[in-house]
């Protein structure tokens, strides 16, 4: 028997099992670096500034569960390259309104400007997600609206934003899980230490 507020919504398999919700978690931040519709593709990334939180949108560009980072990709005059010279923690949060998950991703950001990472991403990256690197100065004041993608057409223009171009990789420290079923919450902490996931449930 179910009621009208609970129907008979099916338990996924991982409802239960610390493990197979870890996995299902990098199952779709995997997924949504292939998805440009997957919800997991735009995170929020926080970081601390001068003058207190700041958080804004990112592409999530790829995923390694095995080294457990997060790749960005962003701008070297941006704020938030500033912020995280000061203080390299940062907070990712993931939410799928369709299968009901929150990840909140805590960790370390590092930068790579001119590495092998920086210049493989930069080589594999479509031109038209390249074009914004050599625009104005972001967060500049300027006399008329600008559109930093609009500037550079040429291949040649393109490149000339190279220098402008930060892989930012989030080192994963810790993931908090949240799982919203009609007919109750799942809460879940997975904290690195000592070369493995240490898990536990917490209360939602
Ligand atoms: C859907 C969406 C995707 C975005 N993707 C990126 C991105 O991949 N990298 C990036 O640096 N900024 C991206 N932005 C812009 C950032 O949200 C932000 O405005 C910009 O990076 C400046 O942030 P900052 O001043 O805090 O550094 C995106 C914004 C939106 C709305």
């Amino acid at each position: 028997m179910h009621t009208i507020d609970h129907p008979a919504e099916p338990f996924p398999n991982f409802y239960n099992d610390l493990n197979a919700s870890l996995h299902y978690a990098w199952l779709m931040l995997g997924r949504a670096t292939k998805d440009r519709k997957a919800p997991f593709r735009t995170p929020v990334m926080a970081t601390q500034s001068d003058s207190g939180p700041q958080a804004r949108v990112l592409v999530l560009r790829a995923v390694d569960p095995e080294l457990r980072q997060l790749v960005f990709h962003t701008d070297l005059r941006s704020g938030k390259v500033t912020e995280l010279g000061h203080d390299p923690r940062v907070a990712v949060t993931f939410y799928d309104a369709h299968r009901k998950v929150q990840l909140r991703i805590s960790g370390h950001a590092s930068l790579h400007t001119d590495d092998a990472l920086a210049q493989q991403r930069w080589r594999d990256a479509s031109p038209a997600g390249l074009r914004c690197f050599s625009g104005a100065l972001p967060a500049a004041v300027c006399a008329t609206p600008t559109d930093n993608d609009a500037q550079a057409s040429s291949s040649e223009e393109i490149a000339e934003g190279r220098s402008n171009f930060v892989v930012l990789v989030v080192e994963i420290a810790q993931i908090e899980w949240l799982y919203l079923h009609s007919r109750g919450q799942r809460r879940a902490l997975y904290r690195w230490a000592d070369a493995q996931w240490g898990m536990d449930w917490i209360n939602p």
